[in-house]
Protein backbone atom coordinates (compact mmCIF):
# COMPACT_ATOMS: atom_id res chain seq x y z
CA UNK A 1 0.00 0.00 0.00
CA UNK A 2 1.58 3.62 -0.57
CA UNK A 3 2.87 5.42 2.40
CA UNK A 4 4.96 8.44 2.36
CA UNK A 5 7.95 8.27 4.67
CA UNK A 6 9.43 11.11 6.47
CA UNK A 7 13.35 10.74 6.53
CA UNK A 8 15.19 12.78 8.61
CA UNK A 9 18.78 13.68 8.22
CA UNK A 10 18.33 11.52 5.03
CA UNK A 11 21.46 13.38 3.19
CA UNK A 12 23.55 12.08 5.91
CA UNK A 13 25.09 8.54 5.55
CA UNK A 14 23.13 6.13 6.71
CA UNK A 15 19.74 8.10 6.02
CA UNK A 16 20.84 8.43 2.52
CA UNK A 17 21.54 4.37 2.20
CA UNK A 18 17.91 3.98 4.00
CA UNK A 19 16.32 6.35 1.16
CA UNK A 20 18.02 4.02 -1.40
CA UNK A 21 16.81 0.94 0.07
CA UNK A 22 13.36 2.13 0.52
CA UNK A 23 13.35 3.48 -3.04
CA UNK A 24 13.85 -0.14 -4.32
CA UNK A 25 12.21 -2.24 -1.56
CA UNK A 26 8.68 -0.06 -1.95
CA UNK A 27 8.30 0.66 -5.38
CA UNK A 28 4.48 2.83 -4.06
CA UNK A 29 6.06 4.54 -1.65
CA UNK A 30 7.64 8.64 -1.57
CA UNK A 31 10.00 9.50 0.32
CA UNK A 32 10.10 13.53 1.96
CA UNK A 33 13.83 14.27 3.36
CA UNK A 34 14.31 17.07 5.90
CA UNK A 35 18.05 17.59 6.52
CA UNK A 36 19.88 20.70 7.99
CA UNK A 37 22.01 19.83 5.90
CA UNK A 38 25.21 20.43 8.76
CA UNK A 39 29.14 19.09 7.90
CA UNK A 40 27.79 16.03 7.83
CA UNK A 41 24.80 16.38 5.23
CA UNK A 42 25.78 16.98 1.68
CA UNK A 43 22.92 17.05 -1.06
CA UNK A 44 25.75 15.35 -3.28
CA UNK A 45 25.26 12.06 -1.04
CA UNK A 46 21.41 12.23 -2.57
CA UNK A 47 22.09 13.19 -6.04
CA UNK A 48 22.32 9.99 -7.43
CA UNK A 49 18.44 9.29 -6.54
CA UNK A 50 17.45 12.84 -6.66
CA UNK A 51 18.52 13.11 -10.65
CA UNK A 52 17.56 9.89 -11.44
CA UNK A 53 14.00 9.39 -13.84
CA UNK A 54 13.43 6.47 -12.20
CA UNK A 55 12.78 7.76 -8.78
CA UNK A 56 12.92 11.62 -8.47
CA UNK A 57 9.66 12.20 -8.76
CA UNK A 58 9.12 9.94 -5.96
CA UNK A 59 11.59 12.02 -3.38
CA UNK A 60 11.20 15.18 -2.52
CA UNK A 61 14.18 17.28 -0.20
CA UNK A 62 13.01 20.20 2.29
CA UNK A 63 16.24 21.96 4.10
CA UNK A 64 15.81 22.32 8.30
CA UNK A 65 16.12 21.28 11.54
CA UNK A 66 14.13 18.75 13.29
CA UNK A 67 13.83 21.04 16.56
CA UNK A 68 11.81 23.37 14.20
CA UNK A 69 8.42 22.75 14.84
CA UNK A 70 6.90 24.63 12.49
CA UNK A 71 8.98 22.65 9.75
CA UNK A 72 8.25 19.73 11.38
CA UNK A 73 4.67 20.12 11.57
CA UNK A 74 4.29 22.12 8.00
CA UNK A 75 5.85 18.83 6.79
CA UNK A 76 3.77 16.41 8.01
CA UNK A 77 0.65 18.06 7.23
CA UNK A 78 1.48 19.06 3.35
CA UNK A 79 2.86 15.97 2.64
CA UNK A 80 0.45 13.55 4.55
CA UNK A 81 3.35 11.58 6.23
CA UNK A 82 2.50 7.91 7.35
CA UNK A 83 5.64 6.99 9.00
CA UNK A 84 9.23 9.44 10.14
CA UNK A 85 12.55 7.22 10.54
CA UNK A 86 14.51 9.90 11.89
CA UNK A 87 18.70 9.73 11.67
CA UNK A 88 19.24 13.41 12.04
CA UNK A 89 21.84 13.02 14.65
CA UNK A 90 24.86 14.76 15.64
CA UNK A 91 26.72 11.96 15.18
CA UNK A 92 30.16 11.81 15.79
CA UNK A 93 32.10 10.81 19.49
CA UNK A 94 34.94 13.04 18.79
CA UNK A 95 33.12 15.71 17.88
CA UNK A 96 30.88 15.50 21.32
CA UNK A 97 33.83 15.80 23.37
CA UNK A 98 34.98 19.65 21.42
CA UNK A 99 31.06 20.94 21.40
CA UNK A 100 28.83 18.44 23.33
CA UNK A 101 25.86 21.55 23.53
CA UNK A 102 24.87 20.66 19.89
CA UNK A 103 24.13 17.06 20.61
CA UNK A 104 22.08 17.43 23.59
CA UNK A 105 19.73 20.56 20.99
CA UNK A 106 19.59 17.68 18.17
CA UNK A 107 20.02 14.18 19.18
CA UNK A 108 17.17 14.95 22.72
CA UNK A 109 15.34 17.89 21.96
CA UNK A 110 14.70 17.44 18.33
CA UNK A 111 13.93 13.91 18.82
CA UNK A 112 11.28 14.90 21.85
CA UNK A 113 9.66 17.78 18.41
CA UNK A 114 9.39 14.66 16.17
CA UNK A 115 7.56 12.69 18.88
CA UNK A 116 5.52 15.54 19.67
CA UNK A 117 4.35 15.94 15.77
CA UNK A 118 3.71 12.51 15.70
CA UNK A 119 1.61 12.53 18.46
CA UNK A 120 -0.36 15.45 17.04
CA UNK A 121 -0.92 15.56 13.72
CA UNK A 122 -1.52 11.41 13.76
CA UNK A 123 1.69 10.20 12.55
CA UNK A 124 1.28 6.02 12.07
CA UNK A 125 4.70 5.40 13.43
CA UNK A 126 8.18 6.60 14.28
CA UNK A 127 11.25 4.61 14.59
CA UNK A 128 14.12 6.25 16.08
CA UNK A 129 17.70 5.18 15.27
CA UNK A 130 19.72 4.66 17.74
CA UNK A 131 23.40 2.89 18.41
CA UNK A 132 24.45 0.05 20.68
CA UNK A 133 26.84 2.80 22.29
CA UNK A 134 24.16 3.86 24.85
CA UNK A 135 24.76 0.65 26.42
CA UNK A 136 28.73 1.60 26.97
CA UNK A 137 30.99 -1.00 26.56
CA UNK A 138 31.36 -4.67 28.23
CA UNK A 139 34.62 -6.76 28.22
CA UNK A 140 33.05 -10.15 27.43
CA UNK A 141 29.16 -11.49 26.51
CA UNK A 142 26.66 -9.48 24.56
CA UNK A 143 24.16 -6.41 25.36
CA UNK A 144 20.52 -7.29 25.31
CA UNK A 145 17.56 -4.89 24.75
CA UNK A 146 17.51 -5.79 28.68
CA UNK A 147 20.97 -4.45 29.54
CA UNK A 148 21.19 -1.04 31.46
CA UNK A 149 21.86 2.32 29.63
CA UNK A 150 25.28 3.39 30.54
CA UNK A 151 26.81 5.56 27.80
CA UNK A 152 29.99 7.01 28.38
CA UNK A 153 30.35 10.12 26.13
CA UNK A 154 28.51 12.70 24.88
CA UNK A 155 27.25 11.72 22.13
CA UNK A 156 25.94 8.51 23.58
CA UNK A 157 24.05 10.29 26.25
CA UNK A 158 22.26 12.61 24.02
CA UNK A 159 21.43 9.94 21.74
CA UNK A 160 20.11 7.71 24.86
CA UNK A 161 18.57 11.10 25.77
CA UNK A 162 16.82 10.72 22.61
CA UNK A 163 15.41 6.91 23.29
CA UNK A 164 14.24 7.98 26.72
CA UNK A 165 11.83 10.70 24.99
CA UNK A 166 10.10 7.64 22.98
CA UNK A 167 10.53 5.58 26.05
CA UNK A 168 7.94 8.66 28.14
CA UNK A 169 6.31 9.78 25.53
CA UNK A 170 5.21 6.08 24.42
CA UNK A 171 4.08 5.35 28.00
CA UNK A 172 2.45 8.57 29.01
CA UNK A 173 0.84 9.11 25.58
CA UNK A 174 0.77 6.12 23.99
CA UNK A 175 2.99 8.11 20.59
CA UNK A 176 3.19 5.45 18.20
CA UNK A 177 7.25 4.89 18.47
CA UNK A 178 9.73 2.50 18.63
CA UNK A 179 13.59 2.28 18.50
CA UNK A 180 16.68 0.79 16.65
CA UNK A 181 20.17 0.02 18.52
CA UNK A 182 22.66 -0.85 15.72
CA UNK A 183 26.41 -1.06 15.75
CA UNK A 184 28.93 0.66 13.64
CA UNK A 185 28.01 1.00 10.40
CA UNK A 186 30.35 1.31 6.99
CA UNK A 187 29.65 1.50 3.07
CA UNK A 188 29.48 4.24 0.49
CA UNK A 189 28.73 8.16 1.39
CA UNK A 190 30.24 7.32 4.93
CA UNK A 191 31.53 10.95 5.88
CA UNK A 192 35.35 10.99 5.66
CA UNK A 193 35.64 11.25 9.68
CA UNK A 194 34.67 8.25 10.73
CA UNK A 195 36.97 5.32 11.13
CA UNK A 196 37.19 3.29 7.76
CA UNK A 197 36.50 6.06 4.89
CA UNK A 198 38.79 8.37 7.23
CA UNK A 199 41.29 5.88 6.99
CA UNK A 200 40.97 4.69 3.49
CA UNK A 201 41.03 8.59 1.67
CA UNK A 202 44.27 9.09 3.65
CA UNK A 203 45.55 5.88 3.19
CA UNK A 204 44.84 6.56 -0.74
CA UNK A 205 46.86 9.85 -0.57
CA UNK A 206 49.67 7.31 1.21
CA UNK A 207 48.90 9.59 4.65
CA UNK A 208 49.82 8.22 7.28
CA UNK A 209 46.77 6.65 9.77
CA UNK A 210 46.12 7.85 13.36
CA UNK A 211 45.27 4.53 15.79
CA UNK A 212 44.07 4.95 19.09
CA UNK A 213 47.10 3.07 21.29
CA UNK A 214 47.02 -0.21 20.51
CA UNK A 215 44.26 -0.25 18.72
CA UNK A 216 43.14 -3.24 20.46
CA UNK A 217 39.29 -1.51 20.75
CA UNK A 218 36.53 -3.66 19.71
CA UNK A 219 33.69 -2.65 17.72
CA UNK A 220 30.66 -4.42 16.17
CA UNK A 221 30.79 -3.49 11.91
CA UNK A 222 27.50 -4.25 10.00
CA UNK A 223 27.25 -3.05 5.97
CA UNK A 224 25.19 -0.17 5.67
CA UNK A 225 22.47 -1.77 3.58
CA UNK A 226 21.84 -4.87 6.17
CA UNK A 227 21.31 -1.85 9.04
CA UNK A 228 18.75 -0.48 6.90
CA UNK A 229 17.19 -3.54 5.95
CA UNK A 230 16.73 -4.17 9.98
CA UNK A 231 15.48 -0.46 10.25
CA UNK A 232 13.04 -1.19 7.83
CA UNK A 233 11.62 -4.70 9.53
CA UNK A 234 11.15 -2.62 12.42
CA UNK A 235 9.09 0.11 11.14
CA UNK A 236 7.01 -2.40 9.69
CA UNK A 237 6.70 -5.42 12.04
CA UNK A 238 8.35 -4.21 15.44
CA UNK A 239 5.97 -3.92 18.69
CA UNK A 240 5.79 -0.27 19.51
CA UNK A 241 7.21 1.63 22.32
CA UNK A 242 9.96 -1.51 21.87
CA UNK A 243 13.40 -1.36 21.01
CA UNK A 244 15.67 -3.52 18.69
CA UNK A 245 19.37 -4.47 18.31
CA UNK A 246 20.55 -4.84 14.91
CA UNK A 247 23.79 -6.70 14.58
CA UNK A 248 25.64 -9.38 12.64
CA UNK A 249 28.46 -10.36 14.39
CA UNK A 250 30.72 -8.15 12.99
CA UNK A 251 33.40 -7.86 15.58
CA UNK A 252 36.66 -6.90 14.80
CA UNK A 253 39.61 -4.98 16.65
CA UNK A 254 40.55 -1.52 14.89
CA UNK A 255 44.37 -3.12 14.73
CA UNK A 256 42.25 -5.57 12.15
CA UNK A 257 40.17 -3.35 10.71
CA UNK A 258 43.55 -1.06 9.75
CA UNK A 259 45.11 -4.07 8.45
CA UNK A 260 42.44 -5.05 6.41
CA UNK A 261 42.76 -1.59 4.90
CA UNK A 262 46.05 -1.14 3.97
CA UNK A 263 45.77 -5.02 2.44
CA UNK A 264 42.88 -4.05 0.15
CA UNK A 265 44.87 -0.60 -0.69
CA UNK A 266 48.02 -2.81 -0.85
CA UNK A 267 49.89 -0.11 1.50
CA UNK A 268 52.62 -0.53 4.17
CA UNK A 269 52.13 -0.48 7.48
CA UNK A 270 54.15 2.10 8.06
CA UNK A 271 51.33 4.11 7.42
CA UNK A 272 50.36 3.49 10.80
CA UNK A 273 50.94 6.23 13.36
CA UNK A 274 50.03 4.36 16.85
CA UNK A 275 48.56 7.95 19.23
CA UNK A 276 47.92 8.24 22.70
CA UNK A 277 44.16 7.62 22.71
CA UNK A 278 42.21 11.49 22.93
CA UNK A 279 39.01 10.31 24.21
CA UNK A 280 40.78 9.26 27.45
CA UNK A 281 38.73 7.18 29.55
CA UNK A 282 35.69 7.68 27.44
CA UNK A 283 37.16 5.47 25.00
CA UNK A 284 34.71 2.49 25.30
CA UNK A 285 36.75 -1.04 24.66
CA UNK A 286 34.51 -3.22 22.94
CA UNK A 287 30.47 -2.97 21.66
CA UNK A 288 28.88 -6.51 21.22
CA UNK A 289 25.17 -6.66 20.44
CA UNK A 290 22.75 -9.34 20.73
CA UNK A 291 20.16 -9.26 17.52
CA UNK A 292 17.94 -12.15 18.69
CA UNK A 293 14.66 -10.46 19.12
CA UNK A 294 15.51 -9.20 15.62
CA UNK A 295 15.91 -12.13 14.11
CA UNK A 296 13.22 -14.39 15.70
CA UNK A 297 11.42 -11.43 13.73
CA UNK A 298 12.29 -12.29 10.91
CA UNK A 299 15.37 -10.39 9.97
CA UNK A 300 18.96 -11.41 8.88
CA UNK A 301 21.92 -9.65 7.86
CA UNK A 302 22.75 -10.90 4.06
CA UNK A 303 26.51 -9.22 4.39
CA UNK A 304 29.97 -10.42 5.51
CA UNK A 305 32.28 -7.82 6.99
CA UNK A 306 35.53 -8.58 4.64
CA UNK A 307 33.85 -9.05 1.53
CA UNK A 308 31.60 -6.05 1.87
CA UNK A 309 34.80 -4.18 3.22
CA UNK A 310 36.39 -4.81 -0.27
CA UNK A 311 33.60 -3.25 -1.77
CA UNK A 312 33.18 -0.32 -0.07
CA UNK A 313 37.23 0.48 -0.38
CA UNK A 314 36.60 0.15 -3.88
CA UNK A 315 33.70 2.47 -3.73
CA UNK A 316 35.63 5.30 -2.20
CA UNK A 317 38.44 4.20 -4.89
CA UNK A 318 35.72 4.63 -7.40
CA UNK A 319 33.80 7.91 -5.88
CA UNK A 320 37.27 10.41 -5.15
CA UNK A 321 34.67 13.35 -6.43
CA UNK A 322 32.70 12.79 -3.69
CA UNK A 323 34.96 12.62 -0.56
CA UNK A 324 37.75 15.35 -2.33
CA UNK A 325 34.79 17.81 -2.01
CA UNK A 326 34.19 17.15 1.27
CA UNK A 327 38.21 16.96 2.31
CA UNK A 328 38.42 20.79 0.67
CA UNK A 329 35.94 22.17 3.17
CA UNK A 330 37.48 24.13 5.80
CA UNK A 331 35.32 22.73 8.39
CA UNK A 332 36.58 19.09 7.89
CA UNK A 333 40.33 20.80 7.74
CA UNK A 334 39.30 22.31 10.75
CA UNK A 335 38.36 19.41 12.77
CA UNK A 336 40.64 17.48 11.79
CA UNK A 337 43.73 19.88 12.79
CA UNK A 338 41.57 20.08 16.01
CA UNK A 339 41.78 16.88 16.74
CA UNK A 340 44.72 14.95 15.59
CA UNK A 341 47.09 18.36 14.60
CA UNK A 342 48.83 17.43 17.78
CA UNK A 343 49.09 13.75 17.67
CA UNK A 344 49.69 14.00 13.43
CA UNK A 345 52.16 16.76 13.94
CA UNK A 346 54.08 16.74 11.02
CA UNK A 347 52.36 13.47 9.32
CA UNK A 348 48.61 15.83 9.81
N1 LIG B 1 27.30 5.70 11.74
C1 LIG B 1 27.10 4.67 12.54
O1 LIG B 1 27.93 3.75 12.59
C2 LIG B 1 25.86 4.58 13.40
C3 LIG B 1 25.61 3.43 14.14
C4 LIG B 1 24.42 3.34 14.90
C5 LIG B 1 23.54 4.39 14.89
N2 LIG B 1 23.80 5.51 14.17
C6 LIG B 1 22.80 6.59 14.18
O2 LIG B 1 22.29 6.66 12.86
C7 LIG B 1 21.94 8.01 12.55
C8 LIG B 1 22.62 8.43 11.27
O3 LIG B 1 24.03 8.32 11.43
P1 LIG B 1 25.00 8.72 10.24
O4 LIG B 1 26.27 8.01 10.47
O5 LIG B 1 24.31 8.59 8.94
O6 LIG B 1 25.21 10.26 10.56
P2 LIG B 1 25.64 11.46 9.63
O7 LIG B 1 26.35 12.40 10.53
O8 LIG B 1 26.34 10.96 8.39
O9 LIG B 1 24.25 12.09 9.15
C9 LIG B 1 23.44 12.85 9.99
C10 LIG B 1 22.53 13.68 9.10
O10 LIG B 1 21.64 14.41 9.95
C11 LIG B 1 21.61 15.76 9.51
N3 LIG B 1 21.31 16.59 10.68
C12 LIG B 1 22.11 16.85 11.73
N4 LIG B 1 21.48 17.64 12.62
C13 LIG B 1 20.24 17.86 12.12
C14 LIG B 1 19.11 18.57 12.57
N5 LIG B 1 19.14 19.24 13.72
N6 LIG B 1 17.98 18.56 11.82
C15 LIG B 1 17.94 17.90 10.63
N7 LIG B 1 18.99 17.23 10.14
C16 LIG B 1 20.13 17.19 10.87
C17 LIG B 1 22.98 16.04 8.93
O11 LIG B 1 22.96 17.13 8.03
C18 LIG B 1 23.26 14.71 8.24
O12 LIG B 1 22.75 14.70 6.93
C19 LIG B 1 22.35 8.84 13.76
O13 LIG B 1 21.21 9.05 14.53
C20 LIG B 1 23.34 7.96 14.50
O14 LIG B 1 23.29 8.21 15.88
C21 LIG B 1 24.94 5.64 13.43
Amino acid sequence: MSKTLLVTGGAGFIGSNYCRYVLQHHPDYRIVVLDALTYAGNLSTIADIQSSPETASRLRFYPGKIQDETVVNGIIEAERVDYIVNFAAESHNDRSILEPGSFIQTDVYGVFVLLDAVRKRGVARMLQVSTDEVYGTINEGQFTEQSPLEPNTPYSASKTGGEMQVRAQHITYGTPALVTRCGNNYGPYQYPEKLIPFFVTRLMDNRKVPLYGEGNQVRDWIYVMDHCSGIDHVLHHGVLGEAYNIGSQGERTNIEVTELLLNCLGKPASLIKRIPDPRGGAHDRRYSVNADKLTTLGWQPKHTFEEMLEETVRWYVDHQDWWREIVRKPDYQDFVHRFYGKSLGEDL
